[in-house]
């Protein structure tokens, strides 16, 4: 099986999908075979990497399509359907495994996957920490962005003791980062302080092309590569890539 990166984090607006999005097409560009799965409503990721609301989610029987012309990368969108699988699955039994079960059968065709994640701690992501081999978290430096960390971690342990989940934390990526705010330079020797390993050394900085990027659809690969949030993904790709090697 080739490594499954459930990308969560409980609170919204943290750059969980633009991680996705940009990680995985930075994936891409070094190779391998990526496969996205737009797992967050929301469709975000969706709409810059296929049209939005096309097809249906992995749930309800989505299949991998290509996310354009961009080298080997692949979605399975959102889907219009994924706000009710959750209702769905909350009325299984053992719908917390959906996910899992539905990637098994196509998980051998990609060298990594990257699952995005709504922000919070329901099915939908539950399903995907249980899918997951491995656990990213993308952190903004900011006030209580540790205490959230740590209940994040404590619920990933609740689920790893359940013997259900079997995943690992692969990373913490410090994002939207403003080295001139002293709470955010706090905040990251902080986290480094406490997950040393754990935390990759690169930052992402605050950056006006990340921002504008998925507004016209695109990654920051396809929208400008050289600007430092395209540096910052290309370094935090590589970066990802030798832990998971490890
Ligand atoms: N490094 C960054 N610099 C500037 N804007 C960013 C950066 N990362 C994300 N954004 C913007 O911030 C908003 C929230 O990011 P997003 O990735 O959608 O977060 P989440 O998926 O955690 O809710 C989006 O509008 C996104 O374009
Ligand atoms: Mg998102």
């Amino acid at each position: 099986m080739p490594p499954i990166i459930a990308v969560s984090n409980q609170k919204g607006g943290v750059g969980k999908t633009t991680s996705v999005v940009n990680l995985a097409a930075g994936c891409g560009l070094a190779g391998l075979k990526t496969l996205v799965v737009d797992n967050d409503p929301q469709g975000n990721a969706s709409s810059v990497l296929a049209e939005r609301g096309q097809g249906t989610s992995i749930y309800a029987g989505g299949q991998p399509k290509p996310a354009g012309q961009r080298p080997n990368l692949w979605v399975i969108t959102a889907g219009a359907d994924l706000l009710e699988q959750e209702q769905i699955l909350g009325r299984q039994n053992g719908g917390r495994l959906t996910l899992k079960q539905r990637l098994a059968p196509m998980a051998d065709q990609f060298d990594v996957i990257f699952i995005d994640c709504p922000p919070n701690l329901s099915l939908l992501p539950i399903n995907a920490l249980l899918a997951a081999s491995h656990l990213l978290v993308p952190l903004q430096c900011e006030y209580y962005a540790l205490e959230g960390l740590s209940q994040l971690l404590a619920y990933v342990d609740e689920l790893r003791e359940g013997a259900q989940a079997n995943l690992e934390l692969c990373g913490i990526l410090l994002t939207m980062f403003d080295p001139n705010h002293p709470l955010a330079v706090q905040v990251e020797r902080e986290v480094r302080s406490h997950f040393s390993e754990r935390t990759l050394p690169t930052v992402i900085p605050r950056d006006v092309s990340l921002a504008a990027a998925p507004s016209h659809g695109k990654t920051i690969f396809d929208y400008d590569p050289l600007s430092i949030g395209g540096l910052a993904y290309l370094a935090a790709t590589k970066e990802l890539l030798h832990g998971l090697k490890r």
